[in-house]
């Protein structure tokens, strides 16, 4: 049977990640489920005990340890980025995705990264940008929460946002529970938008995003 990915180009993905790789692992099985038209050409842990690592080599992928500690050092964010980047050109991706990668890029490293960059990020954004975001709704007695992908540009967790997923906050959710909540959500909305970015439906290009009078204005929203 003919699937997807026989039918058209793959689109190059190299994924940056620091701990469980659950997303990570979503992309590989519907990759080789050839549901998504991509090949995960390598993965880049700054995290050696990172299982994410396990997942990537388990499914045969190209995995890059650029460790943030070694001998109880921390390596440089320069030094990491100048390996990512050397690593990244390397495998000449046409996009990055920033799959619960944990360390903060520089500007630089941004503007001239080989490929456009998308970040999953565990709150409906602009609310929640930084860290501790489940808490924070929580605190705020929000009632709803979710999580968003967006492009990722030199201000932190401030890119065009492309999609988001959506979902009510019970009286009775916790910091943790938002978490397992959310990462349900992350887990269908991150082939979604890897789909849509592969198929050119939305552009991976920041400058591409005019408005248009016959489609919706971006996020394109899923409530689950
Ligand atoms: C995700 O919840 C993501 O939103 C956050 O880090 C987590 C990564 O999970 N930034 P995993 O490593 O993909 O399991």
């Amino acid at each position: 049977m003919a699937t997807l990915s026989d039918a058209q180009p793959k689109l190059r993905v190299a994924v940056l990640v620091s701990g469980n790789g659950s997303n990570l692992q979503v992309l590989i099985d519907a990759m080789q489920a050839g549901a998504l038209p991509i090949e995960i050409v390598g993965v880049i842990s700054n995290n050696q005990d990172a299982f994410a690592i396990s997942r990537a080599k388990d499914a045969g992928i190209n995995v890059s340890v650029l460790s943030h500690v070694a001998n109880g050092k921390r390596m440089a964010l320069k030094t990491f980025e100048k390996y990512a980047f050397e690593q990244l050109t390397n495998w000449q991706p046409d996009l990055i995705v920033l799959a619960g990668f944990m360390r903060v890029l520089s500007a630089n490293f941004i503007e001239y990264s080989p490929a456009p960059m998308i970040n999953l990020h565990p709150a409906l954004l602009p609310a929640y940008k930084g860290l501790d975001t489940h808490q924070r709704a929580v605190n705020a007695g929000d009632r709803v929460h979710g999580c968003s992908i967006h492009l990722v540009t030199a201000e932190l967790d401030s890119g065009q946002v492309l999609t988001q997923a959506v979902l009510n906050v019970s009286p009775k959710d916790c910091a943790q529970s938002l978490q397992t909540r959310v990462q349900k959500l992350e887990h269908q909305l991150l082939p979604w938008t890897i789909l849509l970015l592969a198929k050119g439906v939305l552009p991976l290009n920041n400058d591409d995003y005019s408005p248009s009078a016959y489609l919706p204005n971006l996020p394109l929203k899923l409530v689950l």
